[in-house]
């Protein structure tokens, strides 16, 4: 959700390095980004100021509970403007019409109705006695003036508890133009070529978390399950998809009206329906009839045959995981041009932003076969965890998300085992969830209800803690407790609560019954009520010479006490004894047996299944790294870019010497997995951003050249002849490769990038492009770093008339990558022109621009010139994305001044984070730039 900013980055994305711009940092694309963009919609404005405090309570009464909803609503819209000679205004309308009733049972008897509705306009209100028939009259009805949204009716007579009623409304509103609730989304005809540039029209919804109330007036809230029978009326060349299948249609005066079939009893956000000219695809099922719908151009091109192949081999695994079909008859997915979330799980009909969904035979990434998997995966795992299954309030979101996005990884493997990614995209999450949880602004997964109110706070809920956090700590869960109990756990959840709503004891109370039938102890809720309820993590420290372990609160600001404790499941390896199981659930444990009885190592957190970071005394470090200098395959992949990462992290709390986190990327040389390589690139990034503008850069930079130089050898022959190895971790790391190589001033690797990209350039046709589409992003980007007008100027042609999604996402990117000042400043201008930057993608592009060394001051300038315009897009991200290189004092007067003055809505809580974070940067350089300058320099002296 987040907003907006989902961009088709996401799209090209996962492995594509972004940054190329700054020093050789290979980013993978980061997935909670594009959700929470999604789930980030644009932040509303706060009333604050405006209107008079918000009420303590925003949360519907409960003695009003809705059954079933008959809702019409009319869109006048057309799907093309037809122009008359004589009529100068474009012959099109946003209006719609609507009216709804909605069946409702009274709990308690009371004179008020209390529901939500928010920009509509509302009349003619009818309530009925639906037991006796008889009207009840109304003596008020009035719209709540603050962030309530409520709609308040006020009536002569009482509603007497036990009886059923129902509410008629009727009302109006307007389509929206910037992706909330229901809104246009516009796209041209005539793709992909064709001079035919006719714009066409639909509209689609997106209503999650609080936006139904913006469709028509609802009992707004996910517990306030209901049946929905509804009816669209629209224009007779359109076809209407809503979360069931159509029961029938009819023309009524040049009218077309789509009836759908009722949908299962379930929430508001979940509600959905495009008016769309779009054509279907079908997905194989043997009993859900599946289709893909996409632009007519795009079906008949066959981009929608990837997620048309996987789709129902997904669907099919859960339904065999969980032991419960899909419940309806019909599951629709649409990619559509505009979507202010990577994607949303409403029931039966997923949209898609289709850069997430399409895919082009030769123009996409191989590597974006995973994206489209593993998106896909998560938006039908949602089907259970969220549409069947809901949680009770969005407080706890991850029981959704974090669900959905534990899943996804599982039924990755199923679907594509030959990619193996799965724990590529594991160790990503990992690395996501640990940063942001080091902060001490950070928040529990489980927070108190009455905290979570108004929808600025429901949708800083979607944040990388519940999906990523979620979702680890039960695959933590999943490990300490055995799989196949969890699993079985987790089937009698959901079978218990189908159509029903949940808190996270609901959830511990049934894996508690599955271990108890199992024969174990496990205290679950106990246990993982430490992992859910306060924030943060544990780093443990295992001291191999006495046997001790010990766990505080990790914190990138070590100077913070905490007295949290874990129950901590740590699986050990050891080189001599093979693995075991050691809980840690107290502040020290006194020698266990297991750890002090080795004389060589001890590896903690085997396969990082833990949701923590991992010390040991020096002399078991230095064994591990000799270990890795000498037979690397002994420790597991996932532990050899743990073991780097926590090095690092524990070095930036300093926790742990810096040379010593620097000394775990020297066994690089020879490695050819792209995990530790990932690592090393991401942790480096830091100093990258730390230094790039001092007299550290050159040494590192040498330094890394040297450690490449194996790794871009070893695909050398691929990459000169612009071609892939077959394995996709490897393919991930071809990029790293080329991207480190290049971005560290490997002259052949510059060579290389600029040879391919003038080849493209100087073709007698500049539409047939050799280089392959794994490698476009990384040589597009070193290829215009490394040129200059010529370069951009040819990149942005090609991005203004390329209708692929892919190539636009991927020359967006390189654009950031020039090194020339005047060139970034006027495509930040472009930022500000929705005809050349679409409002969706100015977030990514800004920082994009933010994160090349060159750009960065002119993005911070930008922001805070223009905040009101780019703020529309993910304001959070953007303050996320241009703040990150602050690490002067100068810098963090700017930031502070930027708070109080501007009014930030949902990025209030980025700004803050901003904050914090500049200040380790702050402290961490005065520290560490002598130390780390030294060490560079001492590794360098030889080669290169
Ligand atoms: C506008 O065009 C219509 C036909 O489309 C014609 O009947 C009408 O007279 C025109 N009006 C003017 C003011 O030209
Ligand atoms: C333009 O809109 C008006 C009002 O809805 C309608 O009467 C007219 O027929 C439309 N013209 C065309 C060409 O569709
Ligand atoms: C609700 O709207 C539909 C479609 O416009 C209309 O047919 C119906 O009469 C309306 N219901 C009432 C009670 O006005
Ligand atoms: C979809 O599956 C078919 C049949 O297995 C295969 O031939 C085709 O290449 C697949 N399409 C894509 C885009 O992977
Ligand atoms: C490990 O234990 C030994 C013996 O008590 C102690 O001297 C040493 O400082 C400990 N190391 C760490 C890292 O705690
Ligand atoms: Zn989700």
């Amino acid at each position: 959700m987040p907003k907006t900013s989902t961009s088709k980055a996401f799209a090209a994305a996962f492995g594509i390095l972004t940054a190329s711009v700054i020093g050789s940092i290979v980013t993978m694309i980061i997935l909670y980004e594009t959700e929470i963009a999604t789930m980030n919609p644009t932040p509303r404005p706060t009333l604050a100021t405006t209107t008079m405090a918000p009420p303590p309570i925003m949360r519907l009464p409960t003695n009003l509970v809705p059954e079933n909803y008959r809702i019409f609503l009319h869109l006048h819209l057309y799907s093309k403007i037809i122009e008359e000679v004589n009529v100068t205004t474009p012959n099109q309308t946003m209006l719609f019409t609507g009216n709804s009733t909605v069946h409702f049972y009274c709990a308690e008897t009371t004179r008020s109705i209390y529901l939500h509705s928010r920009d509509l306009r509302v009349y003619d209100p009818l309530v009925k006695n639906e037991n006796t028939k008889k009207n009840i009259e109304i003596s008020n009805m009035k719209h709540h003036a603050d962030e309530s949204d409520f709609l308040e009716i006020q009536l002569t007579d009482k509603l007497e508890a036990g009886m059923n009623y129902s509410l008629f409304l009727a009302f109006k509103g307007q389509i929206s133009q910037n992706l909330q609730a229901l809104y246009l989304s516009t796209y041209n005809e005539g793709f992909p070529h064709s001079k035919d540039n006719t714009e066409r029209f639909l509209a689609s919804t997106h209503l999650q978390p609080t936006d139904a109330r913006r469709l028509f007036p609802c009992f707004d809230e996910p517990e306030m399950k209901a049946v929905f029978d509804v009816s669209i009326i629209h224009r007779e060349n359109m076809m209407a998809l809503g979360n069931e299948a159509v029961a029938d249609s009819g023309l009524i005066d040049n009218w077309e009206v789509t009836h759908f079939h009722p949908t299962p009893k379930m929430s508001t956000y979940l509600l959905a329906f495009t008016v769309s000219e779009f054509t279907p695809t079908p997905s194989e099922h043997d009993r859900v009839k599946i289709q893909i719908f996409a632009r007519p151009e795009a079906t008949d091109a066959g981009h929608t045959q990837y997620a048309a192949n996987v789709t129902g081999k997904i669907l099919m695994f859960y339904e065999k995981q969980f032991e419960i079909s899909y419940l309806l008859k019909k599951l629709d997915q649409i990619a559509l041009p505009d979507l202010s979330a990577v994607a949303m799980e409403n029931w039966g009909l997923i949209t898609y932003d289709e850069g997430v969904l399409l895919y082009e035979e030769g123009v996409s990434s191989q590597l974006h076969k995973e994206t489209i998997s593993y998106i896909v995966a998560h938006e039908l795992a949602h089907q259970w965890f969220g549409n069947l299954v809901t949680m009770k309030w969005w407080s706890e979101i991850w029981l959704n998300e974090g669900f959905a996005t534990y899943m996804s990884t599982l039924a990755l493997d199923e679907v594509e085992p030959t990619f193996k990614v799965r724990d590529m995209y594991i160790m990503h999450e990992l690395h996501g969830a640990l940063e942001q949880d080091a902060l001490a602004s950070s928040h529990p997964l489980s927070v108190p209800q009455e905290n979570i109110q108004s929808t600025s706070q429901i949708i800083e809920m979607f944040d990388v803690i519940s999906y990523y956090k979620g979702a680890l700590v039960l695959r933590m869960l999943a490990d300490a407790v055995e799989q196949r109990v969890f699993d079985k756990g987790l089937k009698m959840y959901l079978s218990a609560f189908r159509h029903g709503n949940t808190d996270q004891d609901d959830l511990w109370g049934y894996i508690r019954k599955a271990v108890v039938d199992d024969g174990g102890h496990t205290d679950v809720a106990e246990t993982m009520h430490t992992w859910t309820n306060q924030n943060g993590y544990p780093v443990i420290t295992i001291n191999t010479t006495t046997g001790e372990i010990d766990q505080k609160q990790f914190l990138f600001n070590s100077s913070l006490d905490s007295s949290f404790l874990w129950h901590i499941p740590i699986r050990v390896l050891s080189n001599t004894s093979g693995t075991s199981l050691v809980w840690l659930k107290t502040r020290s444990a006194v020698k266990d047996p297991f750890i002090s009885k080795h004389g060589e190592w001890i590896l903690a957190n085997v396969n990082c299944t833990g949701y923590y970071r991992v010390n040991y005394n020096p002399d078991n470090w230095i064994n591990l790294l000799s270990q890795l200098e000498s037979n690397r395959n002994r420790i597991p992949v996932m532990n050899r870019g743990q073991l780097i990462d926590d090095a690092f992290h524990l070095a930036r709390a300093k926790i742990l010497d810096v040379t010593l986190a620097l000394n775990t990327t020297w066994f690089l040389r020879d490695e050819k997995e792209y995990i530790p390589w990932e690592s090393t690139v991401r942790n480096l990034e830091y100093f990258v951003l730390m230094f790039d503008r001092s007299e550290v850069y050159g040494p590192m930079q040498l330094y890394l050249r040297a450690q490449v130089k194996n790794l871009y050898s070893y695909f050398r022959n691929l990459t000169d002849n612009s071609e892939i190895p077959v394995d996709h971790s490897l393919q991930h790391n071809q990029i790293t490769a080329i991207d480190v190589a290049c971005s560290n001033g490997l002259q052949e690797c510059i060579q290389r990038a600029t040879w391919m990209f003038d080849d493209w350039m100087n073709g007698n046709d500049t539409n047939a492009n050799s280089i392959h589409p794994n490698l476009r992003s990384v040589i597009y980007c070193q290829a215009v770093a490394a040129g200059g007008k010529k370069e951009w100027e040819f990149a942005w042609n090609k991005f203004q008339t390329s209708s692929k999604t892919s190539e636009k996402d991927q020359l967006r990117k390189a654009l950031s990558c020039t090194k020339k000042i005047w060139l970034l400043s006027r495509y930040l201008d472009y930022t500000l022109d929705p005809e050349k930057i679409r409002l969706m993608d100015v977030t990514s592009t800004i920082n994009y621009i933010a994160t090349n060394v060159a750009g960065h001051g002119l993005a911070w300038n930008f922001i805070r010139a223009h905040w009101d315009y780019v703020s529309q897009g993910d304001g959070a991200k953007l303050i996320e994305g241009v703040t990150r290189r602050f690490s002067t004092q100068f810098e963090l007067e700017e930031l502070k001044d930027f708070a109080t003055k501007s009014d930030l809505g949902a990025a209030s809580g980025a700004v803050d984070q901003a904050i914090e974070q500049v200040k380790v940067n702050i402290q961490w350089v005065s520290e560490n730039k002598d130390t780390v300058l030294e060490w560079f320099l001492s590794r360098t002296d030889d080669d290169i």
